[in-house]
């Protein structure tokens, strides 16, 4: 983590079924960092872990960070961690905010997409461009309704009459069709989109085909799920440095095959998303599971990341 700072857990709530917002202040009471619409954290969870949480309150606000951590089912500790071990009155350690998912200087208008609990830096931009006039709408698609952080504050907010939201437990009318949005790119006109892979897929998809400008395309995964198949086999990786070749199970992850050899290799998401832990491949045919590295990089197979991807042969040659 960069530079890091105590804060309190002002605040813990159930934001959805299986979503807790959780308000930060500084320990001392001093004004926090100021941050930026798409700006997220490193959080020290207390499994030990560090995550990346969006900020998704009004960026004019200094007395307070807030964030919202989905409980995920594959988790390795991190978000569990966070519903099941943080209260309120709690100290956690922060990073002062970064931002890679910075809004455009003055669109014309812009399109914010979010998918499930990728609403949280597209909340923040709503926030933003609401706060200084510019236009916009937003596009909330989720599993159901009790799967919908913030529901309530949206509808209460300025902009609830330029949000709409896709349920996809609801009837067919309401979903989003995401080809028919993005049908015309514009000049000056923004698409902003987070969510879990598929529904980045989706949307990125509808974007190329239609011909919108990479400049006019801004994105952040949030939360990769690893990909995993139903028959993970077990390969095997060599330190080069060394020789010593490591036996990696088929239900274990390179990092942890590593970690239990007492080799580390530095991480934080864990989830193929930041590259912390990216590692030279010298042979083998790496399995690519991650979002961190563009499809070009990912076929010259020269590296990976080593959390949530494996190997396509029966072992790899690590730079380590
Ligand atoms: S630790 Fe973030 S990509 Fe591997």
């Amino acid at each position: 983590m960069n530079s890091t700072f105590d804060v309190v857990v002002r605040r813990k709530r159930q934001e959805a079924q299986d979503i807790c917002s959780f308000e930060l202040a500084d320990a001392l009471g001093r004004p926090l960092p100021a941050f930026s619409a798409g700006a997220h954290i490193d959080v020290q969870t207390p499994h030990g872990s560090v995550r990346q949480y969006s900020l998704c309150n009004d960026a004019d606000e200094s007395h307070r960070y807030l964030i919202a951590v989905l409980k995920d089912g594959n988790s390795r500790g991190g978000s569990r961690s966070m519903h099941e071990n943080v209260s309120e009155g709690d100290r956690l350690v922060i990073s002062a905010p970064r931002n890679h998912f910075p809004l455009a200087h003055a669109p014309s208008y812009s399109i914010l997409l979010a998918g499930g609990i990728g609403i949280t830096p597209i909340l923040c931009m709503a926030e933003r461009l609401a706060r200084v006039g510019e236009g916009f709408e937003l596009h909330y698609c989720t599993r159901s309704k009790d799967r919908t952080a913030f529901a309530d504050h949206i509808r209460a907010s300025t902009f609830a009459s330029q949000v709409s939201f896709h349920f996809d437990d609801g009837p067919s009318g309401q979903r989003l069709d995401v080809g028919k949005l993005l049908a015309n790119p514009a000049a000056g006109v923004h698409v902003y989109m987070c969510g879990p892979k598929g529904f980045m897929d989706a949307v990125m998809g509808a974007a190329s085909s239609t011909g919108w400008p990479e400049s006019q395309v801004h994105y952040e995964f949030f939360g990769a799920e690893p990909m995993k198949s139903d028959a993970e086999s077990g390969f095997e990786v060599q330190l080069a440095s060394s020789g010593r070749i490591v036996a990696v199970r088929a239900d274990q992850t390179v990092i942890d095959a590593l970690e239990a050899a007492g080799v580390s290799v530095a991480t934080s998401c864990e989830q193929g998303v930041c590259g912390s832990c990216l590692t030279r491949v010298l042979e083998g045919i790496p399995d690519h599971r991650d979002v961190y590295l563009s499809a070009a990089e990912q076929a010259a197979n020269d590296q990976f990341l080593p959390c949530c991807s494996r190997s396509k042969s029966a072992r790899l040659v690590l730079d380590l």
